[in-house]
């Protein structure tokens, strides 16, 4: 059997090694348009971090796994093609801010029925709004060659970045969508028989397609709204002197409550959460369903007033002005164990101190500074009146806070609950702050050495 994936990104390339490493006997082979982005996959520097990644791509590539720039040749060859390519919310026209733009889906879609010449098993990987997969068919079936069919599945990707091996190799469920014909069942059986080589079968759930589309839009709209209504009590929790984490860890302790995603920080990030939900208020709106749409809507208000509110809480705590203060930033990715930095909380938080007139000095463990600069939409050299760079990448934790005002931690590294905090308070302005927005340190420590602390859903 040959596999295609189209789109080498943070989901297809994690993915397909995993299949690769996990059958053998099938040849998986990952394109992309971006012949840069293939390149770095054949490269020893691979484009997306992933903690165990590295060690499946050295023993897959060349032997069953392949990264190219053909696309043609790719899809020609497959039996089975997964769509991973990037689904980002529409900036422009109907639905702009709200609604997945489709177009590079379509534009795989219109791909594979133009070059195929033998039946396609075709899934859907990429995170879509209901009723796509009915349209990729529509498009199939319109373009392709004569006698040649296909069948579209979902199945959607409920990996986490940062934990995308672990949870590819034992996830808790895979999701199989299909079509409810005999040739829906037979293409589900075929990819079902794929997982199998190493996922128990009842973990392999089937359901119509329209049902399996919406699970990943559910799924990802119940996480996020965990942590915009755990966010929301760190609000309180700072005004009433009660700590947002013994608070979490007490309802948690319900069974039916839960302990995961109990976690306030700066707000969620992440290319998932933010889009899942505003595609889901779009469905909602398009169904006329519109206080549904107000309250899924209402998850990403309450996260934009977290990243918000953390940034006044830094300005007041800094005598109300942070114009010309060097301010280092401890983290720049969306969350720890990954380089991707979309939707980071850290760059909202970065882009309203700049308004402020701030300078940053950023250190991220696997963000490159290129990413840091075209993430803040600022020129590398730019400076401030004084001369002073607006926004400096230091090479480590230490170079960031010297002579800084304060430390605001954006992303909870491991690295910075280890990093000698006397000799970063003694290289600093005084009074010397420190922000912990994931609420990764052990405040009381920092206090005695001298830092004015604060933590999210700490009074
Ligand atoms: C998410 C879903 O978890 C995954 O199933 C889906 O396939 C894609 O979207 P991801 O965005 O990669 O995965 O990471 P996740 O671990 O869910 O974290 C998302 C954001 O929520 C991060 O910014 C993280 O810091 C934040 N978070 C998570 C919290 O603030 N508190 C928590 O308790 C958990
Ligand atoms: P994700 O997190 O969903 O994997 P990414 O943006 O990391 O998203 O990856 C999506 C990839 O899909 C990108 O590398 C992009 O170049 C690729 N891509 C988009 N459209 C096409 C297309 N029509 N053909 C091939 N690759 C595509």
């Amino acid at each position: 059997m040959k596999i295609a994936c189209i789109g080498a990104g943070y989901v297809g390339g994690p993915t397909m090694a995993v299949i690769a490493d996990k059958c053998p006997e099938i040849t998986v082979t990952v394109v992309d348009v971006n012949a840069q982005r293939i390149a770095q996959w054949n490269s020893p520097e691979l484009p997306v971090y992933e903690p165990g990644l590295a060690e499946v791509v050295e023993r897959t590539r060349g032997r069953n796994l392949f990264f190219s720039a053909d696309v043609d040749a790719a899809i020609h060859d497959a039996d089975v093609i997964f769509m991973s390519v990037n689904t980002p919310t529409k900036t422009y026209g109907e639905g702009a801010g709200k609604a997945a733009d489709l177009r590079y889906l379509e534009i795989c879609a219109r791909k594979i029925a133009a070059v195929a010449e033998s039946d396609k098993i075709v899934v859907e990987k990429s995170t879509l709004p209901v009723r796509t997969a009915e349209t990729i068919q529509l498009i199939l079936a319109a373009e392709k060659k004569q006698g040649v069919n296909f069948q579209v599945l979902s199945n959607p990707e409920f990996l986490a970045e940062g934990t995308a091996i672990t949870d590819l190799e034992n996830p808790d469920r895979v999701l199989v969508g299909a079509e409810e014909t005999p040739a829906g069942a037979e293409a589900a059986r075929i990819l079902i028989d794929i997982y199998a080589h190493w996922i128990p079968r009842d973990k392999i759930l089937t359901t119509n397609v329209w049902s399996s589309e919406l699970s990943k839009l559910t799924a990802n709209a119940f996480l996020a709204q965990r942590i915009s209504s755990i966010n929301a009590i760190s609000a309180l929790c700072e005004e009433t002197g009660a700590n947002v984490d013994e608070v979490a860890a007490a309802i948690g302790a319900d069974a039916r409550i839960g302990p995961k995603f109990l976690k306030a920080s700066v707000g969620f990030g992440g290319s998932c959460f933010q889009k899942d939900i505003l595609n889901l208020v779009y469905l909602c709106e398009h169904f006329g369903l519109h206080e549904a749409a107000r309250y899924w809507e209402q998850v990403v208000t309450m996260n934009d007033w977290q990243k918000h509110r953390f940034v006044r809480r830094i300005v007041k705590a800094l005598f109300n002005t942070v114009s010309g203060k060097r301010i280092a930033l401890f983290g720049f990715a969306f969350k720890k164990e990954t380089n991707d930095t979309r939707e980071s909380a850290a760059i909202a938080v970065a882009k309203e101190l700049l308004d402020e007139q701030a300078n940053l000095a950023i250190y991220d463990p696997k963000v490159s500074a290129a990413q840091i600069h075209a993430d803040l939409g600022l020129a590398p050299d730019a400076t401030d009146e004084q001369g002073c760079p607006r926004v400096e990448v230091a090479p480590d934790a230490y170079a960031a806070a010297a002579q800084a005002h304060a430390i605001v931690v954006l992303t909870g590294w491991d690295e910075f609950v280890r990093l000698d905090y006397r000799r970063i308070h003694a290289a600093m302005r005084k009074p010397a702050f420190l922000f912990d927005g994931p609420t990764i340190l052990n405040h009381k420590q920092l206090s005695e050495i001298g830092f004015t602390i604060h933590g999210i859903g700490r009074g």
